[in-house]
């Protein structure tokens, strides 16, 4: 099963009335085995607790019977969870037999042809069939006193029809050369195979896609150890567990039911195009649909976005290109036909690792698997160690995430349907060249550890004492939390300063306000001007940034081009002109205009102003910017903000309202994106 209860309770709606009835014949007899033959009229009932039965049934049409396996409980609607003679109906009843031959086959006949039966290479001495409580129907030798599951001689579980049930392995016996797969019923009255099938695909990180003939419809993604890739919901629950084994034997996925009380069953349904997980529910004498794959979301649909590019449910529009990557036609991307996905701006230097760097995804369902290689015994960092030594490499993370993660996956070529998710995703890490980085004044580094990390070169000629700026470090460093960027450490050696950040390319509070995703770690919006002017960064800067990040928390809007009366302005600018109008309080988003109280939230936007004054002497330090906010005492007026020249950059993404931004204002302008 592949979702668990907690996200049940939010997608649960009842299914009305089933959609079509199964007809039995009269339940004459209730052997608990069978050893010779099985007509028509009679069932085979499931031993001990008797849950299922094999039995001839039909589904509105008496002209054509099938024989299956069927939840025995009269009252569920959708009872078939198996079909032996899916393709092939028999039109007679009266001469449909199922008969155990003495070798220990099931042979169905109709009028003396075969319709169907089983394949046990093995000959048995004295064969049985029975159906167990799983809804496994079995041949075994009774001369043999292994019980073991391996030991049967045939059982239905390793031909699954459109449904799983608890037990039940989805994946590969390399030994038997048996795929064992869901394949839909061509209509809710037709067992017939239909065109959509689930199972697993053999690449050297295997998983699991839903196809849809012979294209790639939904995938599961690979098993990193905790759960498929692509399936956050399966976290660890008390109802189900969850189990993927690979060895040299076999590759397979199942679960199992903690409650063994509990109805509960996973089906491909090619009319909604899904794979449904029903939960029996006694109190309302129906399925309880639980959640479907894919989900309803466009994102979760095969490479939506082309090569190179990642699905973000959050994003507008929902497609975004890798950083480092353009849209390979920027028209069809424009007019969001993203199939033709993105390309590297700049090509990868290859040859000389140290121009070739990765950048860090967060919460991410890794590319498609198809050209990968996977080493479990080797670390992350080996494993990147490996990916750039390698030219066809593009990608690379654990192959394992449990704990503190384990193993290696990297991948080559082309970077297919990957997807930012909401929880749950995972860490990925994609190579793009260096200079992609150092355009913008950011150098990217590695600890010993494996971390990545961003570091800020401060200006040699900063005024700020060693002492203080240490000071100021801590300060920092205090004020961490999870939505922020982590700062490390710092470097002090002669002039030179460093601050070391953790280095993160999305999942920031940025995406959080904005529910739009972060591409690039560069700080733009943030930037103070001498900095971005000049090149001149001091921990002063910072204090600039924070103040531009209260700002946009307090409208709920990018630092970026807004309309003000017949003026265009950035949010500071916006910001500077509400306030000296003494409208301030124009700026509060509304959404939490009504929840806040309007005396600290005019102090904070004060605070703020005076945290983007132009010239950085006279903004607070860190220090006295929390003193401001924790007391009530006087604040003095703040001078004007800074402003900077306006620069595009040369990342495109331009949205609408940036496009409209006049630089013949009275004001110098920025219109250069946020983090
Ligand atoms: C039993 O049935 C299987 C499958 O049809 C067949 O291959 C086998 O020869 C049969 N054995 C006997 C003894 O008839
Ligand atoms: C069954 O077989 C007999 C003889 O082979 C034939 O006469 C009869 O029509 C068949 N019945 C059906 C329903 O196919
Ligand atoms: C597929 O789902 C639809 C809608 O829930 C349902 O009516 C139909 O019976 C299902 N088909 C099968 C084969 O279970
Ligand atoms: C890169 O990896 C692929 C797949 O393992 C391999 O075929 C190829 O030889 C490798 N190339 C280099 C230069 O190591």
């Amino acid at each position: 099963m592949m979702f668990n209860h907690y996200s049940m309770n939010i997608i649960v709606y009842i299914l009305f009335v089933s959609s079509f009835t199964v007809f039995i014949a009269a339940d004459t007899s209730s052997n608990v085995s069978l050893t010779q033959s099985l007509t028509y009229g009679n069932t085979l009932v499931s031993s001990p607790r008797g849950v299922f039965e094999l039995a001839f049934f039909n589904l509105g049409n008496p002209e054509k019977i099938y024989l299956g396996i069927l939840y025995k409980n009269k009252t569920l609607d959708q009872r078939v969870v198996w079909v032996a003679n899916r393709g092939n109906p028999i039109n007679d009843s009266s001469s449909a037999i199922l008969k155990l031959n003495s070798s220990g086959n099931l042979v169905l006949t109709h009028n003396n042809t075969v319709v169907w039966s089983t394949n046990s290479p093995q000959t048995a001495q004295n064969p049985v069939a029975e159906l167990l409580d799983s809804g496994n129907l079995v041949i075994r030798d009774v001369s043999s006193t292994n019980s073991n599951q391996e030991e049967y001689l045939w059982q239905s579980f390793d031909y699954p029809s459109d449904t799983m049930l608890p037990g039940m392995k989805v994946g590969w016996n390399f030994k038997r050369n048996l795929n064992r797969q869901l394949i839909a019923w061509k209509s809710s009255n037709d067992p017939t195979p239909g065109h959509l099938s689930w199972g697993m695909v053999l690449h050297p990180y295997p998983e699991v896609y839903t196809m849809n003939g012979t294209k790639k419809y939904h995938r599961l993604g690979p098993w990193n150890g905790l759960r498929f890739s692509g399936v956050p919901e399966m976290a660890p629950n008390p109802i189900y567990l969850y189990d993927f084994v690979s060895n040299e034997e076999e590759i397979y996925y199942r679960w199992t039911l903690q409650q063994s009380s509990l109805i509960t069953r996973l089906v491909l349904n090619q009319s909604i195009l899904k794979l449904v997980d029903y939960v029996w529910s006694d109190v309302d004498v129906s399925w309880k649909l639980y959640s479907g794959l894919p989900p309803d979301d466009e994102c979760y649909h095969y490479g939506v976005c082309g090569a190179n590019a990642y699905c973000s449910s959050s994003a507008s529009p929902m497609c975004q290109c890798l950083q480092g990557f353009n849209p390979n036609s920027t028209q069809e991307w424009n007019s969001m036909n993203w199939s033709q996905g993105c390309v590297l701006k700049h090509p990868l230097s290859c040859n000389d690792s140290s121009k070739d760097t990765f950048i860090k995804y967060v919460s991410m369902k890794v590319p498609d698997t198809t050209y990968t290689w996977v080493d479990e015994n080797i670390d992350l960092a080996a494993c990147r160690d490996k990916c750039l030594k390698n030219c066809s490499c593009n990608a690379y993370t654990n192959s394992n995430i449990s704990g503190k993660g384990s193993g290696c996956v990297i991948w080559f070529g082309q970077l297919f349907d990957i997807t930012e998710l909401p929880t749950g995703g995972q860490d990925l890490y994609i190579i793009i060249p260096a200079s992609e980085f150092e355009s913008e004044g950011t150098l990217l580094g590695k600890l010993e550890d494996g971390r990545e990390i961003a570091v800020k070169r401060l200006s040699c000629s900063s005024e700020q004492g060693i002492s203080e700026f240490i000071t100021e470090v801590k300060l920092i460093a205090k004020l961490q939390h999870r939505n922020l960027v982590k700062l490390l450490g710092c470097c002090v050696e002669g002039e030179e300063a460093l601050l070391v950040y953790e280095y993160m390319v999305n999942g920031s509070l940025d995406s959080f306000i904005f529910g739009n995703t972060n591409r690039v770690i560069g700080t733009f919006g943030y930037m103070a001007p001498e900095y971005a002017v000049d090149g001149l960064f001091s921990i002063k800067s910072d204090v600039f940034s924070f103040g531009i990040l209260v700002i946009e928390i307090i409208c709920g809007n990018k630092n970026r081009a807004l309309f003000h009366g017949n003026r265009t302005l950035n949010l500071v600018g916006y910001a500077w002109t509400l306030w000296k109008e003494k409208n301030a309080l124009q700026l509060v988003d509304s959404s939490i205009k009504n929840s806040c109280i309007i005396s600290e939230v005019l102090r904070c936007i004060h605070v703020s102003l005076l945290c983007v004054q132009q010239c950085p002497g006279d903004r607070p330090t860190m220090t006295s910017v929390i003193q401001m906010l924790g007391s009530e005492t006087e604040l003095v007026e703040p001078k004007e903000p800074g402003f900077f020249p306006r620069r595009i950059p040369d990342e495109g993404n331009l949205s609408s309202d940036q496009n409209e931004v006049t630089s013949n204002d009275e004001l110098t302008i920025t219109s250069l994106n946020g983090r």
